[in-house]
């Protein structure tokens, strides 16, 4: 086997490749004058199974470099190519429920297929049906064995897992029983995009210490809007974990301002983290190469789940 990366996450990627015991393979991504994107594989692939790390967040140059390594890796007759995508982007507009917009995530899913990727590594999907859109196999790690082992190891007592939108429900609902805490649920509202409003909190939290679950954090709006609807209701210290740190601009300030103790997300896309603030960055590295090794090796996947 041999494992590549693009520029979107090559320190996750250099992880991977150390937990694997390999080195990264060589290739060239860069850009030409015009900006456009060049990749070249140095190395023969003839009849080797590949794997290419890259999470497809903005800009789309991330997407676009992994669509050409996928086509050069194939090109150069590789025996099967694994596109391991730690983040899926452009996953939020999942369906059509409004009219006139686009189905980004299946787009994508036929853009990774028509490059010629041969099966599909991923973690935690912004929805989980996003999985049917491919017609090639697709691996889908949850990262709640990471966050459980990290949490537990902090004692909280009196813990309630709080979802912070009925999209994160089901997620919450399983962390909440490998954690044996109980459950909330926050009714968030989009009044336009990037922007949340809390109406009310389902569930019992006064007097509890409250993890919310999400799979991304963004704006950071999310969190802390049900953070600040939470102390209202009598929540005493407030976690956040949350898979994919999209982090936009002000985000980390905000919620530094915000009541939550501590928001642990992991690598799945890089993140500038200060000395000072509530951000805890847990590496998928092991996950990942555990199972990419398994992969390679024809071994079931599933045994991650748990
Ligand atoms: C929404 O459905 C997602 O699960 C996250 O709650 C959302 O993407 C977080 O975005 P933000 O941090 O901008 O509120």
């Amino acid at each position: 086997m041999k494992l590549f990366s693009g520029n979107s996450n090559r320190l996750l990627a250099e992880e991977i490749a150390q937990h694997l015991n390999v080195r990264l393979a060589s290739a060239d991504v860069d850009r030409f004058r015009d900006g456009e994107i060049s990749v070249r594989i140095n190395e023969s692939v003839r009849g080797i199974d590949v794997f290419i790390v890259q999470s497809t967040h903005a800009p789309a140059d991330n997407l676009l470099e992994l669509l050409l390594m996928i086509d050069a890796a194939k090109r150069a007759s590789a025996r099967r190519v694994t596109a391991v995508i730690p983040y899926f982007g452009y996953a939020r507009q999942d369906r059509k429920d409004q009219p006139r917009v686009p189905i980004s995530a299946k787009l994508v899913a036929n853009l990774i297929t028509a490059a010629g990727a041969d099966r599909v590594l991923t973690m935690d999907l912004h929805a989980a049906q996003i999985q049917g859109f491919f017609d090639i196999p697709l691996d889908h790690l949850y990262s709640s064995p990471i966050f459980v082992d990290f949490f537990k190891k902090l004692n909280l007592s009196d813990l309630v897992i709080v979802s912070p939108d009925v999209g994160s429900i089901k997620m919450a609902r399983a962390f909440a029983k490998k954690m044996g805490a109980g459950l909330a649920l926050v009714d968030k509202r989009r009044p336009k995009p990037d922007v949340a409003a809390v109406e009310t909190i389902i569930g019992e939290v006064e007097g509890k210490n409250v993890l919310i679950r999400d799979d991304i954090v963004s704006t950071g709006g999310t969190l802390v809007e049900a953070a600040v609807a939470l102390k209202r209701n009598g929540a005493e210290q407030i976690y956040a974990a949350c898979t994919h740190p999209v982090l936009t601009a002000g985000a980390v300030e905000q919620l530094n301002r915000s009541p939550i103790e501590k928001v642990a997300v992991l690598n799945t896309m890089p993140v500038q983290k200060t000395d000072n603030d509530k951000l805890t960055i847990i590496s998928a590295a092991s996950l990942f190469a555990e199972a990419i090794r398994r992969i390679h090796l024809e071994k079931s996947v599933s045994f991650l789940f748990s």
